[in-house]
C-alpha cells in the first residue's frame, strides 16, 4: 500500500515577461524563441518571494484534498534552492501553513517531483505516514544570467503541490541519475575562507547549459523511460489518459508524442505561458488538469521528467477520486 494523490495546488507569480521584452535586452527574437522552444511568456517573482508562492500552492493542495495541516506526517519540498539555504523551504512553508511534522528539502533538479514521489512512496510503505505534502517550488529567475540568450529565455518561476494520502494510486515509479554535471549546472558562489587558494572560475551562480546535449539526453531518456514503464505495466500507449512530461521544450514533447503515436491533447502543456519551471512544471500541469476537471477516477497518468545531474524519473499514477 502506498499513496494516492488526494489534492493538487499551484501558485504562479504575477510578473509576466514576454519574448518581446527579451528582444529589447538581447540579440534574440520572439520568432527564434517560439519556433525553437514553444515558449511565449514566462512568470517571474518580483514583489513576492518563493516561500510565499510555495506556501500558497501547499495550502491550495491541502484544501483541494480536504486534509488539515494537523494531519500531515511529512512535508517534502523539491527545489533548487529556497529563499534561505537554511532553514529549508519546507520548514518555511510549514511555518506559513501552521503544520507540525518533519519537513525537509530535496534537490533533483527538474526531476524533483518524481524523486519526491519516490521518497513519499517509501514512507507510506514503511508505515511512517498517512498524509504527506509535496511542494515543488522554483525561482529560476535568481539563477539566470540575463546576458546569456541561450538560457535566460527558457525558464520561469512557479510552484506546484500535491497532498498524498495512504492508498493504491501509485502503479509504477522509477528514478535514475548519471552523476554528470558538465551539460547542465549552476555553480555555488560563496567561499570566504582565507587559508587556501580558491578556484572561483565559473562560480557565478548562473545556469550553464549545453542545450543540444541536454536536448538529446531528454529525447532519448523520455522515450526509453516511457517505453519501459508501459512494458513493465503491460500497458499500451493508448491506455494512458495523459502524458505529463517535464516542460522544457515543445519539440521534446512533440518527439515523445510522435514516438508514442498519440494525439497532442494527451500531452498537456504550460511551457508556452510559464516557460520551464524546473521541478514545478509537472505538479503545476497536474493542478491545471485537476482544476479544469479533466481527470476522472480510474484515469492513468504517466509522468516523466529529466534534468540536471543528469537525473530522470517516470511514474504511473491512477487517479483515485
Ligand atoms: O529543464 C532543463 C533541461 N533543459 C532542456 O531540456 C533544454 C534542452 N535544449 C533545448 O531546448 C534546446 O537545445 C535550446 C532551446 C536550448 C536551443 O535550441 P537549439 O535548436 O538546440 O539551438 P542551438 O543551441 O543549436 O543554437 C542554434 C543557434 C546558435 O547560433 P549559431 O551558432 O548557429 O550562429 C545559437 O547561438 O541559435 C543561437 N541562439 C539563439 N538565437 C536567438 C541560442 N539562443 C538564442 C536565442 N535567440 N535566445
Amino acid at each position: 500500500m502506498s499513496f494516492f494523490i488526494a489534492g493538487t495546488g499551484s501558485a504562479i507569480p504575477d510578473l509576466t515577461v514576454d519574448n518581446y521584452s527579451f528582444e529589447k535586452i538581447l540579440d534574440t527574437s520572439d520568432e527564434w524563441i517560439t519556433t525553437r522552444t514553444g515558449i511565449k511568456t514566462r512568470k517571474f517573482i518580483s514583489d513576492d518571494n518563493l516561500t510565499k508562492i510555495a506556501s500558497l500552492s501547499a495550502q491550495n493542495a491541502l484544501d483541494n484534498a480536504q486534509v488539515s495541516k494537523d494531519e500531515l506526517d511529512l512535508i517534502i519540498c523539491a527545489t533548487l534552492q529556497g529563499d534561505y539555504i537554511m532553514p529549508s523551504l519546507a520548514c518555511l512553508v510549514q511555518k506559513d501553513i501552521g503544520a507540525n511534522c518533519p519537513a525537509f528539502d530535496i534537490n533533483a533538479a527538474c526531476t524533483g517531483f518524481i524523486y519526491a514521489l519516490d521518497l513519499a512512496d517509501s514512507y507510506f510503505k514503511a508505515g511512517k505516514a498517512q498524509n504527506i505534502l509535496i511542494i515543488c517550488a522554483e525561482q529560476m529567475s535568481k539563477f539566470l544570467d540575463f546576458s546569456d540568450r541561450s538560457t535566460c529565455v527558457l525558464f520561469g518561476d512557479g510552484a506546484g503541490a500535491v497532498a498524498l494520502k495512504k492508498g493504491d494510486g501509485l502503479k509504477y515509479i522509477d528514478i535514475a541519475a548519471q552523476g554528470d554535471f558538465e551539460d547542465l549546472y549552476i555553480s555555488g558562489a560563496r567561499n570566504n575562507m582565507p587559508f587556501a587558494d580558491k578556484n572561483t572560475e565559473n562560480q557565478n551562480g548562473y545556469v550553464k547549459m549545453n542545450g543540444q546535449n541536454i536536448f538529446k539526453f531528454a529525447v532519448s531518456t523520455v522515450t526509453q523511460d516511457i517505453k519501459k514503464a508501459l512494458k513493465k505495466n503491460k500497458l499500451k500507449s493508448q491506455d494512458i489518459k495523459y502524458y505529463l512530461l517535464h516542460q522544457a521544450n515543445q519539440r521534446i514533447l512533440e518527439t515523445s508524442q510522435s514516438f508514442l503515436k498519440e494525439p497532442s491533447d494527451k500531452f498537456p502543456k504550460n511551457l508556452q505561458t510559464l516557460g520551464n519551471t524546473s521541478a514545478a512544471s509537472i505538479p503545476i500541469l497536474l493542478d491545471e488538469l485537476n482544476r479544469a476537471n479533466k481527470i476522472s477516477k480510474g484515469d492513468l497518468l504517466l509522468l516523466s521528467a529529466f534534468g540536471g545531474g543528469k537525473t530522470a524519473g517516470t511514474a504511473i499514477i491512477q487517479w483515485s477520486y
